[in-house]
């Protein structure tokens, strides 16, 4: 038996085919845009989504001819993006993505109404999918009128795949309509937000089946089935599934687009008075609490663009060796920010440039404003009682070992990295599609290898600290100026 992970990311959709051992056979991955009509928009098109997943399993179903024997499929997304379909299941606009800050100002009623951080366990972030609901009630009538149903990205990809809607528990938290201590959609956070239970998908567990494989695939695709779709997850709880991070002590901190610091909880800890996140995992009876900001890969991703080099081109450049802070320093809230200031007007800035100033300056700084952002996410993660005694480091970004060594120093933690193949969301994604067959979560869930160990830069944590420091103070002062 073989088992499909599906990672449907903000810049591309990874497919992972695994054995019955969870041991990768293959992978692949196909690219889309990002759209951003208006600034601070950020949309995508679900066909493209679809377009990506048909492509990589085409190249999978030709290269492995283990890919017969697929027994199971678990899809991850990126989270509370809002896909809404009409009567007829077709999409009535584009995605309305994460990073997405345009329904602020509904997202400011929403968590100001009585009782609703309670219900949720969250603050009501503008890049939830409420509030772009309401968003779409105001400002495009015509739309909202003819919403049957909101699907999450992996929702909606596992609509495709199965016919039916169904969302996962770890992404259904993420939209501000769950009460995430109960794992039910919550008729009054419903009726807060505009909307009916009969809009949403059917909720189960990330590691329950959530349907099997239409027909019309199995055929096109060239299996026999009978194919189990899992509930699937959010890409964080998905991550964490992938490198067993399932228990108190366990976390990540991811470097893609978003920047993301998780720890795992053993039971539900809501903190609503802080941008610290509270979700349920995609296992059941567990939780899992993060803080997270907009643009990490991203910031570098910019400077690499206006630059005109690679990201990679920009690191290379450092050399391996941690230099002590700079005098220019970067606010990577190029998208606004989450935790720790639910602020979606912010924008990013650099501070303390000279004639002198280089380019390899301007890296390091955007280096550096993200891991201190990681840093802003740490202490609010901790202040909730969390334990973060050591990391593993995930993510596109954790290619650098100078970010890595960075960031080890910044939050004062060793980062472990999995030694080589997989261990992000598309394994998450399989390790699901197991489950979801009848397979032992505990059994399935297990840890990567250790492959190497990043530890803090004793001699530079202090200057690191100051400059921590400086980067915080830097927030009120540039937002008094915006
Ligand atoms: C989490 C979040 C992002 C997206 C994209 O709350 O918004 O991490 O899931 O990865």
């Amino acid at each position: 038996m073989t088992f499909l992970g599906i990672d449907l990311g903000t810049s591309g959709l990874r497919a992972l085919l695994v054995d019955d051992a969870g041991q990768p056979i293959g992978a692949t991955e196909r690219h889309y845009k990002v759209s951003h009509p208006h600034p601070g928009w950020s949309e995508q098109d679900p066909a493209d989504w679809i377009a990506a997943l048909e492509g990589a399993v085409a190249e999978l179903a030709q290269n492995h001819p283990a890919f017969r024997d697929l027994a199971g499929i678990g899809v991850a997304g990126h989270m509370h993006g809002a896909t809404l379909l009409d009567a007829q299941g077709a999409v009535l606009r584009p995605c309305i993505l994460w990073n997405d800050t345009r329904s602020a100002e509904e997202a400011r009623r929403l968590d100001g109404m009585p009782g609703v951080r309670a219900a949720s366990g969250n603050i009501v972030f503008p890049g939830f999918t409420a509030p772009k609901l309401d968003w779409v009630r105001d400002h495009e009538p015509e739309v909202f009128t003819q919403v049957e149903t909101v699907l999450l990205p992996a929702a909606y990809l596992n609509f495709f795949l199965t016919g039916t809607p169904v969302t996962d528990m770890s992404d259904a938290a993420g939209t501000a309509w769950l009460d995430t201590g109960a794992r039910d959609w919550s008729d009054d956070l419903l009726a807060a937000g505009h909307m009916r239970r009969d809009q949403m998908p059917a909720l189960v567990e990330g590691s329950d089946r959530a349907g099997v494989l239409r027909p019309e695939l199995l055929e096109a695709w060239g299996l026999t089935g009978p194919v189990t779709v899992a509930g699937g997850a959010g890409d964080n709880a998905a991550a964490a599934c992938g490198i067993g991070a399932l228990n108190e002590g366990q976390g990540f901190v991811s470097l893609g687009t978003s920047g993301v610091l998780l720890a795992a909880r053993d039971g539900y800890r809501p903190a609503p008075e802080t941008a610290v996140h509270t979700f349920c995992h995609a296992v059941p009876g567990r939780w899992y609490q993060m803080g997270v900001m907009l643009s990490a890969t991203d910031s570098l991703n910019w400077l690499a663009g206006i630059a005109g080099t690679t990201p990679a081109g920009l690191t290379a450049d450092l050399g391996d060796a941690l230099a002590a802070p700079g005098t220019v320093r970067f606010l990577p809230y190029l998208s606004g920010e989450r935790t720790p200031h639910n602020d979606a007007d912010i924008r990013g800035a650099f501070t303390g440039l000279s004639a002198a100033t280089t380019r390899d300056d301007m890296t390091r700084a955007v280096l550096e404003g993200v891991a201190y952002g990681l840093r802003d996410s740490f202490e609010a993660l901790k202040a909730t009682g969390a334990q973060m005694d050591g990391l593993m480091a995930i993510g596109g970004g954790a290619a650098s070992r100078y970010w890595l060594r960075l960031i080890a120093t910044v939050l004062g933690v060793p980062l472990a990295l999995p030694s080589g193949g997989e261990f992000g969301a598309a394994l998450g994604a399989a390790r699901l599609g197991m489950a979801a067959t009848g397979r032992d979560v505990q059994e399935i869930m297990t840890a990567p290898d250790v492959g190497e160990v990043i530890d803090p830069v004793d001699d530079l944590r202090e200057v690191y600290e100051s400059a921590y420091q400086a980067f915080r103070a830097a927030y009120p002062a540039i937002r008094s100026i915006q």
